[in-house]
């Protein structure tokens, strides 16, 4: 995909949540296409410096690494307190990593469930209250909140994790408005399917999914968010399916979406 404009004109970095793979990695490589030092935040070291490896050599950007587990409950602050330390100016948030899982919100594993949601609500909120504090005072910045086409209505079957993407999409607008007045702009950027690891999708099969379509490239993806971004929009659902989809699935009544869950098998519905 062609780059886009704007080339970074201050010293500001930008920092990626989960920027060691997936669409957090696509971000990141985009980011410093745009002459962005960066600092990638997530949980294992070794894919963090991989990665950071793979963006100094591809765009001669500085990259720090900064190995959190953002599901903690004080991360936001001993990320932003880490950040001090480094002396680096953020001028880009990007609030991304996340985790899936499917089933039923009463059997959830209560750690599992307890990590998504610091890691999907509590930390991106701190993360943009710590940072766009800073960015408020400087009177300019931009942040960028990863949500999902999930958050268009309430699916069953995904209850923790469509619930944090809707949170994540409802906190995003609001702090828009905020900030906005203060020359700092916030993005939504809600992807459909997507080719990475988040699902644990076995490589064929996302690989087919990609022939057929049915799941977007990270890169595609990233740029699209971008150049949303950059261009001071509220929200970007990329790929025109992926809007039909949104639109059609806030539309459609709820007795649809429990009728198709109780007759497809592939969605696990316990027999009672
Ligand atoms: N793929 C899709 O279809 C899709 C669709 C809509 C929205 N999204 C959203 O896009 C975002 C990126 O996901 P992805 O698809 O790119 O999946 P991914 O490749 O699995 O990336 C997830 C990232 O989050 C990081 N992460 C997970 N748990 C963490 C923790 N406790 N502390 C720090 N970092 C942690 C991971 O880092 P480690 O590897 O170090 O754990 C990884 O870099 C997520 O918010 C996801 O919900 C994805």
């Amino acid at each position: 995909m062609a780059s886009a404009a704007p080339v970074a004109n201050s010293s500001g970095a930008a920092l990626v949540t989960g920027g060691c793979s997936g669409i957090g990695k696509a971000l990141a490589h985009r980011l410093a296409l745009r002459g962005y030092p960066l600092l990638l935040v997530s949980e294992r070291s070794d894919r963090l410096e991989t990665a950071a490896a793979e963006i100094r050599t591809a765009h001669g950007v500085l990259v720090h690494v900064l190995c959190l587990d953002l599901a903690r409950p004080d991360a936001a602050q001993e990320l932003h307190r880490r950040v001090q330390t480094l002396g680096l100016e953020v001028d880009i948030l990007v609030n991304n990593a996340g985790i899936f899982f499917f089933g039923e919100a009463a059997d959830a594993p209560t750690d599992r469930a307890n990590a998504l949601l610091q890691l999907q609500v509590v930390t991106p909120s701190l993360l943009c209250t710590l940072f766009g504090r800073e960015m408020r005072e400087r009177g300019r910045g931009h942040i960028l909140i990863v949500s999902s086409i999930s958050a268009w209505r309430d699916f069953p079957g995904i209850a923790y994790y469509g619930s944090s993407k809707r949170y994540l999409r409802g906190f995003a607008r609001a702090l828009r408005s905020e900030m906005g007045v203060h020359g700092v702009g916030v993005t939504c950027l809600a992807p459909g399917p997507t080719a990475t690891a988040l699902y644990g999708t076995a490589p064929e099969t996302l690989r087919r999914g990609r022939q057929l379509g049915l799941f977007l490239e990270p890169e595609r993806v990233a740029e699209v968010g971008l150049q949303a971004l950059f261009a001071g929009r509220a929200e970007c659902v990329p790929g025109i399916i992926n809007r039909l989809l949104a639109h059609a699935a806030a539309l459609t009544p709820q007795w649809v979406v429990d009728t198709i869950r109780r007759r497809a098998s592939w969605l696990r519905v316990p027999q009672r």
